[in-house]
């Protein structure tokens, strides 16, 4: 999947699928896998580019990452080892911010850089609070982005009181903890994806929630069993779809639904579409459950506040189906998907307006009026996944008009996937 691709699929979308497994539990497992003593088995790991990364990077360290029939296994050595060569991140922020926690803990050099995309995010937001706790590291451009050098060396535990909410710098400074003396203790200003919490708990680390503020104390993990459910950032595209496009029914099975990233099927409902969940569990401390998504006469609602991180990844694809809706949407204090892939409030800002969406935007969200029927365009997809499949989906919403693609590889991130199960979806395509 490379290059150029013109859409040309035609709703509505209806069936029963599954989704890959969720991008930031697939990270996590791999790298805390290579962290901990024993084994760590894994089933429904994610196969895509951005976990390649991980799993390239804590290789180039020593850790032994193997398939066995259905499961991938992961073995660490002693110590996880100076890295003999850059460690290149690809497209992956989360790859990055993480890895740069664990190295500042550990002895030795380590250089991170990554593709085009990742050389133009924030990277300050993990570099100064891993300082304050006695790291020795410093970046391209005044400490402002990658490439990212660590000199590892004895951290010192330290309270971090964070003014964005962010998993990945959450993540860095937990993961930065394990190594100190004494307690880690991260304050959120709001709640962001947990999954580092629940899976350093199962892997007997001492930590402990307390409202916004989660407590480590040092210690190594303990190898562990993890079931990686289906990614609720790669189903929004089918859910979106299937609420915007008259006579759609989709259901995802086994999809990851822990409420730190549950926003989107709030918002679902806010708007008017019928949303249910079925068979619902708890695995490997992560809940799960089918969830069908019916098409339904939308209205516009507000996505602001707390609400913001429980969908930033899902807002590109909310905003193409915003277009749909009659009414106002309203996004607010959505200023970090400027930082994501691509500053992901220009690009669907720029596109949805080519493509006829009445929208108005401002620097921390932006205003929808719906309905307006929408247009095919040409698309620059700017090395962010997210912006091409929700481009792709904005295509199902026009007249039988194309959408085209500039560049698709970028798909392969998270969702190498994506357009097979669309044309599943849309009945092979036409
Ligand atoms: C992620 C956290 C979020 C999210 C990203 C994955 C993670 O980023 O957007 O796709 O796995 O921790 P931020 O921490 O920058 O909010």
């Amino acid at each position: 999947m490379k290059g150029p691709m013109i859409c040309r699929r035609r709703g509505p979308v209806r069936g029963s699928i599954q989704v890959p497994g969720d991008k930031s539990i697939s990270h996590r497992s791999i790298l805390f896998g290579a962290l901990a003593t024993g084994e760590t088995r894994v089933t429904g790991l994610l196969d895509a580019e951005d976990v390649h990364s991980t799993r390239k990077a804590v290789e180039r360290m020593g850790a032994v990452v193997r398939a066995e029939g259905n499961e991938i296994v992961v073995t660490a050595p002693e110590r996880l080892q100076e890295p003999d060569d850059v460690i290149d991140c690809g497209n992956s922020g989360t790859s990055l911010r993480l890895l740069t926690g664990v190295l500042s803990g550990l002895p030795g050099l380590a250089i991170l850089t990554g593709d085009a995309s990742l050389r133009r995010r924030p990277v300050r937001r993990v570099v100064e609070p891993l300082r304050k706790m006695g790291a020795d590291l410093s970046a391209r451009a005044g400490d402002r982005l990658p490439p990212v050098v660590v000199r590892g060396r004895q951290l010192q535990g330290y309270r971090h009181v964070l003014d964005v909410a962010s998993a990945q710098v959450k993540s860095a400074c937990l993961l930065a903890g394990l190594f100190a003396e004494g307690e880690t203790t991260v304050v959120e200003p709001a709640h962001s994806r947990d999954h580092t919490e629940r899976m350093l708990r199962g892997m007997g680390v001492d930590l402990r929630v307390d409202g916004l503020a989660v407590t480590v104390a040092p210690g190594r993990p303990k190898g562990t069993r993890v079931d990686v459910p289906g990614d609720i950032s790669s189903a929004a595209f089918f859910l979106c779809a299937a609420a915007a496009l008259p006579g759609s029914k989709v259901t995802v099975r086994n999809l990851g639904v822990n409420p730190t990233r549950t926003g989107l099927l709030d918002v679902l409902a806010a708007m008017g579409a019928k949303v249910t969940r079925a068979n619902e569990s708890v695995v490997a401390g992560e809940p799960r459950a089918d969830v069908t998504v019916e098409a339904a006469e939308l209205r516009g609602t507000e996505i602001h506040g707390d609400l913001i991180p429980r969908l930033i990844d899902e807002l590109p694809v909310i905003m193409v189906m915003a277009t749909q809706a009659s009414g106002r949407t309203v996004i607010r204090d959505a200023k970090e998907l400027r930082v994501k892939e691509s500053d992901r409030l220009a690009a669907m800002g720029e596109t949805l307006a080519a493509a006829g969406a009445k929208l108005e935007l401002f620097e921390d969200g932006c205003a929808i009026d719906g309905p307006t029927p929408l247009r095919g365009v040409p698309v620059k997809t700017r090395l962010d996944h997210r912006i091409a499949m929700s481009m792709a989906v904005a295509q199902l919403l026009t007249k039988d008009e194309e959408v085209q693609l500039d560049d698709v590889s970028c798909v392969a991130t998270s969702f190498p996937s994506f357009f097979r199960l669309l044309d599943e979806v849309t009945g092979g395509g036409r």
